[in-house]
């Protein structure tokens, strides 16, 4: 998030724009909580988690009520649009406003799950990628040394793409997420089969949104015998200092979205597909995306 903020203040700066920071995302909205920005005042964020403007979920703003009380706000600061930086939740509130209010606003995809239609990558999934893959590197060292089974837990809502990313490039032996049934018979099966063939160690890869890592566990432990961990990795993978890739991408993204803004375009994200940034409509953005390939999931198996 930081090094979108920056880049959008910055180049709308740069453009001759006034540029305010609206803190806790809606909720800051609908209470008038803006502060001016100017080009220090983003200064040393481009390497810092989380954002500076703080953020927050807010339900009321789904209501016909928080809209208008947002819409009071912008209308009373003198505020002509807005860049809305966020996932699937704040792209909805923002079609909202757009196309019930009349309010013109641009958005850039920030989420870890990676969810959104229409963009390749949204800022932040490729830190929370490579958060989580450190955690399972250190995690096969136990696995490993233990000789036990270990099922690893990450984020990503309904979407598996963590689970996914993390499972190819840690090596894992299974990866389970919503977008591909699972049979956990076969994985059990492969287990004891691996078990036979000399091999003591095993990594699952759950996405959260898949299957309850705990009664999964308790399921393989019965029917395999075997002593199994589950480590879920939770909100680290929301924290840190962003990759390169996250930072690139941030900077790129939030000049784009200011010149939409500037050529008077609403209603639409910021993504970026096949290395070209796109304008997407919040209205697709927001529906489901097939992003899972098939291929790179069938590799897990081969590999193993
Ligand atoms: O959507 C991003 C995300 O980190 C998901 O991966 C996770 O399920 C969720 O947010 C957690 O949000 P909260 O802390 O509000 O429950």
């Amino acid at each position: 998030m930081n090094p979108a903020i920056r880049s959008v203040a910055r180049y709308a700066i740069h453009k001759g724009l006034e540029v305010y920071g609206i803190l806790r995302g809606y909720t800051g909205l609908m209470e008038g909580d803006f502060i001016k920005l100017n080009h220090r005042s983003v200064s040393n964020i481009v390497g810092r988690g989380g954002t500076i403007l703080k953020t927050a979920r807010c339900p009321e703003f789904f209501k016909v009520s928080g809209q208008k009380k947002a819409v009071e706000q912008l209308k009373k600061h003198l505020i002509d649009a807005l860049v809305v930086i966020g996932g699937d939740g704040s792209f909805r509130g923002a079609h909202k406003l757009s196309l019930h209010w009349n309010i013109q606003v641009v958005g850039i995809p920030g989420t870890i799950d990676n969810d959104l239609n229409g963009t390749d990558y949204t800022i932040g999934s490729d830190t929370a990628v490579n958060v989580a893959l450190d955690a399972i590197d250190k995690i096969r060292d136990t696995a490993t040394s233990l000789e036990r089974i270990f099922i690893v837990e990450v984020m990503g809502r309904l979407s598996g793409y963590i689970a996914l990313q993390v499972g190819i490039a840690g090596g894992a032996e299974e990866v389970i997420i919503p977008e591909e049934r699972f049979n956990v018979g076969n994985i059990c099966e492969r287990i004891k089969e691996g078990r036979r063939k000399g091999k003591y160690s095993w990594i699952i890869i759950v996405a959260e949104g898949a299957v309850n890592s705990y009664d999964l566990a308790k399921v393989i432990k019965k029917r395999t015998g075997f002593d199994i961990r589950v480590s879920v990795l939770g909100y680290v993978q929301r924290g840190g200092s962003p990759t390169a890739f996250d930072r690139v991408l941030a900077t790129s993204l939030g000049p784009a979205a200011v010149d939409a803004v500037l050529h008077g375009k609403s209603d639409i994200m910021m993504g970026i597909s096949n290395g070209d940034i796109r304008e997407i409509p919040f209205a697709i953005a927001v529906r489901k995306k097939a992003w899972l390939d098939k291929n790179l999931f069938g590799l897990i198996r081969i590999l193993t």
